[in-house]
């Protein structure tokens, strides 16, 4: 499709003065395509999602709705910051929908990972469908399609027109653009992180404890990359929680029974394939030793050393 291929005179960007340049060309853009339209626009706080907002923003203010979905598998502050840097710093018309219950309610006893990940991106079209039935006169919706993303159409809400104003951008050049908007540099320089979210790392049939498990210590694993300036060096890491238990014993000489938490810190540069990251045995030590007092159910912690292939770098 000709309107889907970047043109080939269109610069790099790769300083803030062409992300202003282009921010300034997609506003106009953006305004002639819409006019005096509304966009409906599914804001999931990734940076390419918050990036399409904040432009959007700009160029049609409140004819911009945003639908933040917390389907529960979300990270640990995540829900928390797209309400704070939209709603609150930007103004924007956001709807937040807490669909935790309905998510995990559905998703109790699955444990086939294909059949979980049907289940959480079904769910979300038909979340996201229904709020969309609920607005009047809404003719477009926004999409954050980056350049290397396969354009899927949306089912159930292909009625409307499609707004997506960084489908020529390479993820550099989103972040770029994301930083000269002013967005925070920790939701700018977010790590890949999937659609179906903390669900694909609580192997297994989902349970609400386990989840709160591998929330909990990704957010000790994020802290310490963070003190440990490894963040935005490493490409993706996180944490596991296998729907599995073993035998440990606390310093009161009583045994336990418990999870793992698999720590998986991987380089790559496109996802095909990875490498694990060498990482410090002191901070391996000391990521240890907070997550077996702070996260309640679990007695170990291990390290996931396989490169890709063969091990993927989700575990489901
Ligand atoms: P794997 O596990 O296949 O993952 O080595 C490669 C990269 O893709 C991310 N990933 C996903 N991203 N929706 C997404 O948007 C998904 O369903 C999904 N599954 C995996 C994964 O985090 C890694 O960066």
């Amino acid at each position: 499709m000709a309107d889907n291929k970047r043109p080939e005179t269109m610069q790099r960007i790769t300083t803030k003065e062409l992300a202003d340049a282009f921010i300034a060309e997609q506003i106009e853009a953006l305004q002639a395509q819409i006019g005096n339209g509304k966009v409906l626009l599914a804001l999931s706080g990734g940076v390419d999602s918050s990036v399409v907002a904040a432009l959007l923003i700009k160029a049609i203010g409140k004819n911009l709705t945003c639908v933040h979905v917390n389907h529960g598998l979300l990270r640990k502050g995540e829900p928390e910051q797209v309400i704070k840097v939209f709603k609150e710093e930007l103004n924007a018309n956001l709807i937040y929908i807490d669909a935790v219950d309905r998510f995990l309610d559905k998703l109790a006893g699955v444990s086939d990972p294909e059949t979980k990940r049907k289940i959480i991106g079904e769910e979300f079209i038909d979340v996201f469908a229904e709020e969309a039935r609920k607005l009047d006169g809404v003719k477009f919706l926004g999409q954050g399609t980056i350049y290397p993303d396969i354009v899927e159409s949306e089912k159930g809400v292909n009625r409307f027109e499609l707004v997506e104003p960084v489908k020529f951008l390479y993820k550099d050049e989103v972040r770029m653009v994301g930083k000269a908007l002013g967005l925070p540099d920790n939701m700018v320089n977010r790590q890949p992180f999937p659609g179906p979210g903390l669900g694909v790392r609580c192997t297994g049939a989902i349970t609400r404890d386990r989840l709160e498990a591998v929330r909990e210590s990704d957010a000790i694993v994020r802290e310490e990359f963070a003190a440990a300036g490894l963040a935005g060096k490493v490409w993706q890491y996180f944490t596991i929680v296998p729907d599995y238990k073993s035998t440990g014993i606390t310093e009161n000489s009583e045994r336990t029974y418990a999870w793992p938490v698999v720590i998986r810190a991987v380089n790559s540069i496109d996802a095909t394939s990875a490498t694990p990251e060498p990482l410090d045995w002191a901070l391996l030590n000391k990521i240890t030793a907070r997550i077996t007092s702070e996260v309640k159910g679990v007695n170990r912690v291990l390290y996931d050393v396989t490169p890709k292939p063969t091990g993927t770098i989700e575990w489901e």
